[in-house]
């Protein structure tokens, strides 16, 4: 073998570099370009030893082993390693002043009930119930008329309906805002919950001394025809997590008040409610669409 160690490893970067020359697109071979350095790098970098390969291939192996149609432990990777909310973060500086994305999160279902501006998403899901209203607006202020607003949550004891298996659908609905761009709704006061971590995922955040605690909130995806798809949530303030969220999903515009209402104070729509229940405020800003880059 001839040369230095550094030139070998080097002339070994450069030679899978260039066996992508013949790439079907320039952007494939720009991110198997930048893929290969990165990776290759980090090899280098932390001189990995050939157990420890194995033992990530391992991991990676049983990630696969455990993902079927209702689990996908590939993308719980991601939102642990803060990839998702990077990926989101590259993308939504085109957004300008519209409202901040955060991750989507495994348990989002198509087919939700439809419930009208003012209706009860809880579908009888234990907790606290909250009064949450705002707008939809574009970036230059208009209102949005009829935008599909999809709401999901976890009920008081830190579960999502389809978490039960039983088929129920609860903490979880859709509405359309009005003329004027406004919605509101009921649900309940988000609480703190763990990621689904009885897998390897959730090994390595035990390994890493991690908690897979997410602060406590409030999914929303928004769409409206001509304007961006919004996927974000709103974060109770006061949470005690929201400097540890498991995902690191959590972006300061996105916390809102959750303000605490005595037991029998007047709610908003005349709805007799036993006991305290909260209220929260989310104006939401739709982006203007643009296209996505293809491969
Ligand atoms: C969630 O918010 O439901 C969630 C997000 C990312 C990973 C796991 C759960
Ligand atoms: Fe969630």
């Amino acid at each position: 073998m001839t040369g230095e160690p550094g030139a070998r490893e080097e002339a070994l970067v450069q030679r899978v570099v260039a066996s992508f020359t013949g790439a079907s697109s320039p952007r494939l071979e720009e991110l198997l370009t930048s893929l290969t350095r990165h990776l290759h790098a980090f090899v280098r970098e932390t001189r990995l030893t050939e157990a420890e390969w194995a033992a990530a291939i391992r991991f990676l192996t049983r990630c696969g082993e455990v993902t079927d149609a209702n689990r996908q432990e590939f993308i719980l990777l991601s939102d642990v390693l803060g990839i998702s909310m990077q990926t989101i973060t590259v993308n939504d500086a085109a957004a300008g002043d519209a409202t901040e994305a955060t991750v989507v999160g495994p348990f989002f279902t198509e087919g939700s009930p439809r419930v009208p501006i003012g209706g009860d998403i809880a579908g009888g899901a234990p907790g606290r119930p909250c009064w949450v209203e705002g707008t939809v607006t574009d970036t230059g202020g208009k209102p949005v008329a009829g935008a599909r607003i999809e709401v999901w949550e976890a009920d008081d004891d830190g579960f999502y309906d389809v978490q039960y298996g039983d088929g129920r659908v609860a903490a979880r609905a859709h509405l359309f805002s009005d003329e004027n761009g406004r919605y509101a709704f009921w649900g309940i006061t988000p609480v703190p919950y763990p990621i689904p971590d009885d897998g390897p995922v959730g090994e390595l955040l035990a390994a890493a001394g991690r908690s897979p605690m997410r602060a406590s909130h409030l999914h929303f995806m928004v769409t409206a025809p001509g304007l961006r798809t919004l996927v974000t949530h709103i974060f109770v303030r006061g949470c005690e997590y929201l400097d540890r969220d498991s995902v690191f999903g959590v972006k300061e515009s996105l916390i809102k008040d959750f303000a605490v209402q005595p037991a029998g104070a007047a709610t908003p729509d005349g709805r007799v409610v036993d006991g305290e229940w909260t209220r929260a405020r989310f104006d939401i800003v739709l982006a203007v669409d643009q296209v996505d880059r293809c491969m």
